[in-house]
């Protein structure tokens, strides 16, 4: 006791610690709206994500090497012989896809409970930067292990960069290092990974944070008729919402490790840039845009499945001064929610469409070929399974 008294003191001589102490107070008694629930948990649940994605990868730094000859050398070691490095390497695999679906659902979340209008734009807009930023995790991380299936699928998705009008060879030469994939675009992955995204995502997450407090949660009231909240009203951020966010963290530990030890995720062969693995696709969360460049061929078509990926990303940013409407209950809403839920059924169906493509599939007892861009082709008898564009060969 006579030693923490005596830092308190310390810091008491030195420092203003009431007003630190009054500024803690008041953030952990903060009232939140009545209804604050389960619901509001995937932005806590996201930043839990991220915390374990940090923890984990400093782990992971101690023994991987970011060159062609031992990248993938490394995460063997670290599997086989480094004490529970099997077990945190697992960890920043599955982490890393729920981080992007926690954050997927909180954006939905915060989409049709209105949360993004007056005064929270900029809120939202720092959370799109957010989404950017964690898709940016996945792509580059995905190249570390230099792998077969990560050096093809990282060799395909930068070549759609080349298909942006004007700068394209320029962006594709950008962020390869040179004409193809090398040592050099890992080293350039790699800083992107480790340095600039995690601390873009610590200074947006910062902002993104402090703005939420600063106009607290949103309530399903329209525009400027939210109620003010006093200590009757509201509920207290500490222990109620702290208590659920609790549980919902130890959940999410819980499935991490079970997926962990349940569903592994391999190595895999390392890289070999002479020979072409036969269907490369990228993660799951790549899949919607991946299905929908398919669609559109040649050099302008190119150019324009670049835009039509890149529009809902425009559309997202934009959301908040594109919708002025006040009311914020999903029901008063019908033409914002309907957009919501067409854009959310497109990207699941694309993402299937992707998942099944180049694949055969039995639908209620008949087996089907998936060509590339997602139709399907019925297998009679012994007929020889159709190509890519779903030619039968004769
Ligand atoms: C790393 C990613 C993110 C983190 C750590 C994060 C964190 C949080 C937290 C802790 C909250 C408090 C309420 C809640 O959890 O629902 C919140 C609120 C909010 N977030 Fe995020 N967020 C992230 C990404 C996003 C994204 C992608 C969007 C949307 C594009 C977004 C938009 C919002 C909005 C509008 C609010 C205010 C909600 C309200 O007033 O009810 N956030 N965020």
């Amino acid at each position: 006791m006579g030693l923490i008294n005596g830092i308190q003191r310390f810091f008491d001589e030195r420092f203003d610690t009431a007003l630190a102490k009054k500024l803690i107070n008041e953030q952990v008694h903060k009232r939140l709206p009545p209804r604050t629930g389960w619901l509001h948990i995937y932005g806590s649940l996201s930043l839990l994500l991220f915390i374990n994605q940090s923890l984990t990868g400093i782990m992971l730094l101690l023994y991987y090497r970011p060159t062609p000859e031992a990248a993938h050398k490394s995460i063997q070691y670290i599997t086989a012989e480094v004490q529970f490095g099997w077990l945190y390497r697992q960890i920043h695999a599955w982490g890393a896809s729920l981080m992007i679906l926690a954050v997927v659902i909180h954006m939905t979340r915060t989409f049709f409970m209105g949360s993004y209008k007056k005064p929270r734009e900029l809120t939202w807009v720092t959370g799109v930067i957010l989404f950017i930023l964690t898709v940016g995790f996945g792509f580059t991380g995905y190249l570390l292990p230099w792998n077969q299936i990560a050096f093809w699928a990282t060799t395909v998705g930068t070549e759609s960069a080349n298909k942006v009008p004007v700068i394209g060879d320029w962006l594709q030469y950008f962020l390869r290092g040179g004409d193809a994939v090398t040592g050099e675009t890992l080293s350039r992955f790699f800083v992107v990974h480790v340095i600039i995204l995690p601390w873009l995502l610590v200074g947006v997450v910062a902002l993104h944070l402090f703005l939420m407090r600063l106009n607290n949660l949103s309530t399903l009231e329209a525009v400027g008729e939210e109620k003010p909240l006093t200590p009757e009203y509201g509920i207290p951020f500490f222990p109620v919402h702290v208590a659920k966010e609790g549980c919902v963290a130890v959940l999410m530990i819980a499935v991490l490790v079970t997926l962990s030890i349940v569903v592994p995720w391999e190595i895999g062969e390392p890289a070999d840039a002479l020979s072409t693995p036969e269907h490369i696709k990228p993660e799951w969360y790549f899949l919607p845009s991946y299905q929908l460049l398919k669609y559109f061929e040649g050099p302008y078509g190119a150019v324009i499945g670049i835009f039509a990926c890149s529009i809902p990303f425009g559309l997202l940013m934009l959301w908040p001064f594109l919708d002025r409407g006040k009311e914020r209950h999903p029901k008063k809403r019908p033409i914002a929610v309907s957009i919501g839920l067409v854009g959310l059924f497109s990207a699941l169906g694309l993402g299937f469409l992707g998942h099944i493509s180049e694949t055969n599939q039995t639908f209620f007892g008949k087996e089907y070929h998936i060509d590339l861009l997602g139709w399907p082709h019925l297998i009679e008898g012994d007929a020889a399974a159709p190509d890519d564009l779903g030619r039968a060969e004769h």
